[in-house]
């Protein structure tokens, strides 16, 4: 099997984790049942999770001059990321994300991006060689929108794969779509790339071949118990969810782009990427948090050969 090169550019974050039974509504106040503090950031979280899978991985990001920023590099140092493109900033702090998980695993998020909103396109720029080297460049949207947009016009003048995760969700320029090779949204984000509501695999169908009219190539909707539900030109595959016992769902769609990535880039094709994907995003649900979630190699290969055997 061919070693997959990831480049990674997008957020960075400290995420404070409280579990509670329900949501609280406005005014009012919940007793949580724990606290949890974990890295986290949408990029992070993609890049640790395919350097978990053996990808090699580079991760360009800003972070603040402060203990968060330092233990970020130093964790992401620790599961063997490039962290050479990764700026400290002395404006803002690193940022931080309040997430609150309910008793049926849900989320429900508040990110405040502090050092993340510095990254820009010649911080980019400066990592082209990374891109260029890198079989992959994946992006999500917690990061200024001119970076990604640096990034993916290096990744696409390089032949690279191009992956985006459309969140936090925005309405996306032209000239990003049509550098997309894989758009990963959730069942919410594309209702708003595409401006309709999505409730059946039909609606699911047709608003992936909206989004593929503007130019991305292959869209992967991640439908939480629904499973991922993919189309490109070839076709549409329906990837059932696996049961496990959910605990905590953050981070699972950041696990599952990270896996489809690394999975396609070591030359697997989308049907065995996208299954590898959501075994990586099952075994993250059943532990609390992102980066203390995301699984070993070791340990989804374990998953895969106990599912053939079952
Ligand atoms: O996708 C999950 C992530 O969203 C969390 O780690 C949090 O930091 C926010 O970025």
């Amino acid at each position: 099997m061919m070693k997959s090169r990831i480049c990674v550019i997008g957020s960075s974050n400290v995420d404070l984790t409280f579990r509670t039974q329900r949501f609280p509504k406005g005014g009012e106040t919940l007793t949580g049942r724990s606290l949890h503090q974990g890295m986290g950031g949408k990029g992070a979280n993609q890049a640790v999770a395919a350097a978990r899978l053996g990808a090699g991985v580079t991760f360009v990001a800003c972070v603040g001059n402060d203990s968060f920023g330092i233990d970020a590099i130093r964790n992401y140092k620790a599961d063997g990321i490039n962290t050479d493109y990764i700026r400290q900033v002395n404006e803002y702090p690193t940022g931080t994300a309040a997430i609150v998980v309910d008793d049926q695993a849900e989320n429900c998020i508040i990110v405040v991006p502090g050092a993340n909103a510095s990254l820009s396109s010649s911080d980019v720029r400066n990592a082209a060689k990374a891109i260029q080297e890198s079989d992959a460049v994946v992006c999500q949207l917690e990061t200024p929108l001119d970076a990604t947009l640096e990034a993916f016009r290096i990744g696409r003048s390089a032949g690279k794969l191009t992956v985006l995760t459309p969140a936090p969700v925005i309405a996306l320029p032209d000239e990003l779509l049509g550098l997309c090779d894989i758009c990963i949204p959730n069942q919410g984000e594309i209702e708003v790339l595409v401006g309709r509501s999505v409730n059946s695999q039909q609606d699911a169908l047709e608003a992936a071949k909206l989004l593929m009219s503007l130019g991305v190539k292959t869209v992967a909707i991640t439908m939480g118990l629904a499973g991922a539900f993919i189309v490109d030109s070839a076709g549409a595959l329906q990837i059932p969810a696996l049961k496990v016992d959910a605990v905590d769902t953050t981070g699972a769609g950041d696990a599952f782009a990270a896996a489809l990535a690394v999975s396609l880039c070591e030359g697997q094709s989308l049907g065995e990427a996208a299954h590898r994907a959501s075994v990586v995003a099952a075994l993250t649900v059943t532990r609390i948090g992102t980066h203390a979630a995301f699984p070993q190699l070791a340990e989804v290969d374990a998953f895969m050969v106990d599912q053939n055997d079952g």
